[in-house]
């Protein structure tokens, strides 16, 4: 069977390109794969977090995942720190990785921009941390939104390059799977720029724990241009906030966009914004109030993490075993 690894990070809240981009489409597959869903507390100190913010953060995460409808019996929910294997593994594919890959890391000159100097050896070496908590499980597909394909292509040439290195095929080529109308949902505030936890404007987006005044206010505000939308996702050219805001009507309703701009094609941004919004709200609110509820029972969200740690580490310690073996390290007690 196909084995699906993806991950999240605990740093600061959820938002509406998290769920569309890559947790709803996760919900999707978990009927027809084994999936393993982990809160990478890893990668999430790659930048500084407070660690009581972080604690908090890895139960509302995963709060937010069994809410949105992952089902912790049948998939593999877990935190990232709890199995060793990800850190053994990330050390070895740091030295299979080279300097010139990680310097293309587009992902890293965004997150780094002018500190290069002070940024962390961690979030240089984030994608091999990455490739090595795919690789650990030997996963085959990998459901992500479109700003990890390129962490992906990393990943892919890792496995490539261990198996020719030591001439033995340990690790799959992995399959990004990037699909659905929501891979790249971007800023209400600049329909060029992803929406991301790290814009210091919090209007830049929905977060998954807005109450509904907030997603209404944040969507009236949204940015917007002076003309009606269009009615065909031609006219989207040069109007990437039309674009974007109809894009998430598209997602929200699980319709076609060109369905979309057929509906409200010529329509004021006004009305539309307001639509939009309720139907945001529509979508949001049951997975809020789930939230809620799992988050005033930390003892059970904390159970689902640890028991899918248990399941992960089974999973992972044979694979571990092999990669140790091949590369020559002695491993086995007397
Ligand atoms: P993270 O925590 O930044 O994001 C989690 C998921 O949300 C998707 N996403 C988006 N999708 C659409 N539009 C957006 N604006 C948007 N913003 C975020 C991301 O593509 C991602 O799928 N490096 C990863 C976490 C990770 C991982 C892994 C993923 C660590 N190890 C192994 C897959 C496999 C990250 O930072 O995701």
């Amino acid at each position: 069977m196909s084995r699906i690894f993806s991950g999240v990070q605990p740093t600061g809240d959820l938002h509406l390109g998290n769920y569309l981009g890559a947790i709803r489409n996760w919900v999707r597959l978990q009927d027809d794969y084994e999936c393993l869903f982990c809160v990478v507390d890893m990668h999430a100190i790659t930048v500084w977090q407070e660690p009581d913010n972080l604690l908090a953060n890895t139960r509302e995460v995963t709060a937010a995942l069994l809410a949105s409808g992952i089902d912790p019996k049948k998939n593999i929910v877990f935190n990232q720190s709890r199995v060793s294997g990800h850190a053994q593994l990330a050390w070895i594919f740091n030295c299979v990785a080279r300097m010139g890959w990680l310097n293309r890391m587009t992902q890293f000159k965004e997150k780094a921009g002018k500190q290069k100097e002070n940024a962390s050896i961690g979030l240089f070496a984030y994608p091999c941390l990455m490739a090595a908590d795919i690789l650990l499980y030997q996963a085959t597909h990998v459901p992500v939104g479109e700003d990890q394909k390129q962490h992906l292509e990393l990943t892919r040439d890792i496995a490539h390059k261990f198996n020719s290195d030591f001439k033995k095929v340990i690790f799959p080529i992995v399959k990004p799977l990037i699909f659905g109308t929501g891979t790249r949902v971007m800023s209400l505030r600049d329909g060029t720029k992803k929406m991301s936890k790290s814009d210091p404007s919090d209007l830049s987006r929905i977060n998954m724990a807005d109450d509904a005044s907030i997603i209404t206010k944040k969507f009236r505000k949204a940015k917007s241009d002076t003309d009606v939308l269009p009615d065909s996702q031609d006219g989207f050219k040069g109007r990437p906030e039309a674009a974007n805001l109809m894009n998430i009507y598209a997602a929200l309703s699980d319709t076609d966009i060109e369905e979309v701009c057929q509906q409200y094609g010529a329509e004021q941004f006004s009305a539309f914004k307001k639509e939009l919004a309720d139907l945001a709200v529509a979508k949001l609110s049951p997975i809020q109030d789930e939230m809620r509820r799992l988050m005033a029972d930390t003892e059970y969200v904390d159970s689902v993490l640890s028991q899918g740690a248990d399941r992960a580490q089974a999973l992972a310690e044979p694979v571990l075993e092999e990669v140790c073996a091949t590369i020559g390290f002695l491993r086995s007690r007397a």
